[in-house]
C-alpha cells in the first residue's frame, strides 16, 4: 500500500503524501505542492478538495450515510433528544446523565434576551424576511454580550457556543412573532428546549397555549436532521470568517446568510413554492418536461454528496406523515409531492443524474402543517444548524495548525497594461 501519489509536470516530479481518514475516501495532501512545483490545484466549487481534518460529521453519499460523531443520524432522530445532539457535536460524546443536567441547565439559562434587544428588533421593517432579520439580529448580538469575543479565551469560546445554542430559539421566534405583528413572549425554563420554542412562536396573550407533544417530537426530530452536515456552504463560510480571528456571533451572521441561498437552505422554501406551483398531480407531467427542457430545476432534489439516498429524508418523510396525521390534515400538495416523486425516480433523466429527493423535500410540507409560514422554514434550518457552525468553529480555533483561509486564483484577465487618460480612449 502506497503512502504517497507522485506527479509529474514537466520532467520533474513531485510527490504528495496521502493522508488517510478514520474512514471514507484517501486525500492527497497538496499543501506543499505550490512552494515545490509552482503550481496550484483548480477546484472551483470544491468537488474534489478536502478544506479541512474534522472529527464531527461523517458522510458516505453513495451509502446514503450520515454520522455523528460516529452516530447515524436515524438513531440520533429516533431515540435522542436535540440537546443530546447538541452536547454530542460540540464536546464529541454523548452526555451522562449529570452533563446532560448540566448542560441542559447552562443552555436553558442562557435562552433569554437582552432588554434592550427588543427595541432593536424594533428597527426592522414588520414585512422584512424573517432570515434578513436573523443575519442582522445575530450579528447584533455582539453588541449585547461583548464579554465573550474573545477567541483565545476557551471559556469565552465556550460561553459564546452556549448562549448561541441558547438564544437563537428566542431570536428565531421574536422574528416570526415580529412578521405577524404579535407580542414577544418570554421563555420558560420549565419547558424543553423544542417545546419552549413552540410556545415562543405560537402562544398569544388572549388565550392558554397547549403543547402537543407529537409536534414537540417532530420540532425536536426536524432540529436534529438539520444540526451538522460536514463541511457544505454555510459551514465552510463560517470556517472561513472564523479562521481571520473574527468573533463567533459575527461568524454565525456570516453562515446564516450563506445559508438563504436557494441551492442551499432556502430550499426548503423554494420546494414548498414549486409544489404550490404545480397544485395538481396533473400538472406533473408538464412541470417535469420543464425540468428536462432545463427552464428551472426540481427543488428539494439533488445534493451534492448524496448520490443514493438522503437519510435524512426518510426520517422527514416518515415525520411529515406522523404530524398530518395527529393534526388530522389532508393535504393536498402531500399527494403532488409523493407523485412527483414516483414520476422522477423512475425518468432516466433523474435516474442517469442519481437526483434524488434530499431533505428538502417533505420538510416543507411539515412545518406549514405545523403552522410556520413558509419564510420561516430556513430560519428553522438556521436555528438547528446553529450548532453544527459554532461545533465546527470551535474545534476549527482548537487545530494548532489553523490558518487563515486563503484560496487562490486561476487568473484570465487583462495583463498588466499602462492607465489610459479618459480623452484618449474609445
Ligand atoms: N433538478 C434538475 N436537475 C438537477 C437538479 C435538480 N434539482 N440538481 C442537479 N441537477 C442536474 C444538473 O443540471 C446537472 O445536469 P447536467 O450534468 O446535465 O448539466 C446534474 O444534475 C448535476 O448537477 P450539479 O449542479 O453538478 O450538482 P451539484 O452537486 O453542483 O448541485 C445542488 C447540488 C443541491 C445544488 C443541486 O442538486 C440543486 O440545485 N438542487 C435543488 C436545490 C435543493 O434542493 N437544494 C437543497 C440541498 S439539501 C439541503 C442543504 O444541505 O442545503
Amino acid at each position: 500500500m502506497t503512502d504517497k501519489a507522485t506527479l509529474t509536470i514537466g520532467d520533474k516530479n513531485y510527490d504528495l503524501p496521502i493522508l488517510k481518514g478514520s474512514t471514507g475516501p484517501d486525500v492527497l495532501d497538496v499543501r506543499k505542492l505550490y512552494g515545490d512545483s509552482d503550481h496550484f490545484t483548480f477546484d472551483p466549487g470544491f468537488t474534489s478538495t478536502a478544506s479541512c481534518e474534522s472529527k464531527i460529521t461523517y458522510i458516505d453519499g453513495d451509502a446514503g450515510i450520515l454520522l455523528h460523531r460516529g452516530y447515524p443520524i436515524d438513531q440520533l432522530a429516533e431515540k435522542s433528544s436535540f440537546l443530546e445532539v447538541c452536547h454530542l457535536l460540540l464536546n464529541g460524546e454523548l452526555p451522562t446523565a449529570d452533563e446532560f443536567t448540566k448542560f441542559e441547565r447552562n443552555i436553558t439559562y442562557h435562552t433569554m434576551l437582552h432588554a434592550q434587544f427588543d427595541s432593536f428588533f424594533q428597527g426592522f421593517r414588520r414585512d422584512a424576511h424573517p432570515m434578513a432579520v436573523m443575519t442582522g439580529a445575530v450579528g447584533a448580538l455582539s453588541a449585547f454580550y461583548s464579554d465573550s469575543l474573545n477567541v483565545d479565551d476557551p471559556k469565552q469560546r465556550e460561553i459564546s457556543a452556549h448562549r448561541l445554542i441558547a438564544k437563537m430559539p428566542t431570536i428565531a421566534a421574536r422574528a416570526f412573532q415580529y412578521s405577524q405583528g404579535r407580542p414577544f413572549v418570554t421563555p420558560r425554563n420549565e419547558l424543553s428546549y423544542s417545546e419552549n420554542f413552540l410556545r415562543m412562536c405560537f402562544s398569544v396573550p388572549a388565550e392558554d397555549w397547549v403543547p402537543n407533544p407529537v409536534l414537540t417530537r417532530a420540532m425536536d426530530r426536524i432540529f436534529i436532521l438539520h444540526a451538522d452536515h460536514e463541511q457544505n456552504a454555510s459551514t465552510s463560510t463560517v470556517r472561513l470568517a472564523g479562521s481571520s480571528g473574527a468573533h463567533p456571533f459575527a461568524c454565525i451572521a456570516a453562515g446564516i446568510a450563506c445559508l438563504w441561498g436557494p441551492s442551499h437552505g432556502g430550499a426548503n422554501q423554494e420546494a414548498l413554492e414549486m409544489l404550490e406551483e404545480i397544485g395538481t398531480v396533473d400538472n406533473i407531467p408538464a412541470y417535469v418536461q420543464g425540468v428536462k427542457d432545463r427552464k428551472y430545476k426540481l427543488m428539494g432534489f439533488g445534493h451534492r454528496v448524496y448520490k443514493n439516498f438522503d437519510p435524512r429524508a426518510k426520517v422527514m418523510q416518515k415525520t411529515c406523515y406522523e404530524v398530518l396525521e395527529q393534526l388530522g390534515i389532508n393535504d393536498p400538495l402531500l399527494q403532488v409531492a409523493m407523485e412527483l416523486e414516483k414520476v422522477a425516480l423512475s425518468d432516466p433523466f433523474f435516474i442517469d443524474r442519481k437526483l434524488y429527493p434530499n431533505i428538502d423535500f417533505y420538510s416543507g410540507i411539515t412545518l406549514r402543517a405545523m403552522g410556520f409560514p413558509k419564510e420561516m422554514f430556513t430560519v428553522l434550518f438556521a436555528l438547528a444548524r446553529t450548532v453544527g457552525w459554532i461545533s465546527q468553529w470551535k474545534e476549527m480555533f482548537e487545530d494548532p495548525t489553523r490558518k487563515i483561509g486563503r484560496p487562490r486564483q486561476l487568473y484570465t484577465g487583462a495583463t498588466q497594461r499602462d492607465y489610459v487618460g479618459v480623452d484618449k480612449r474609445g
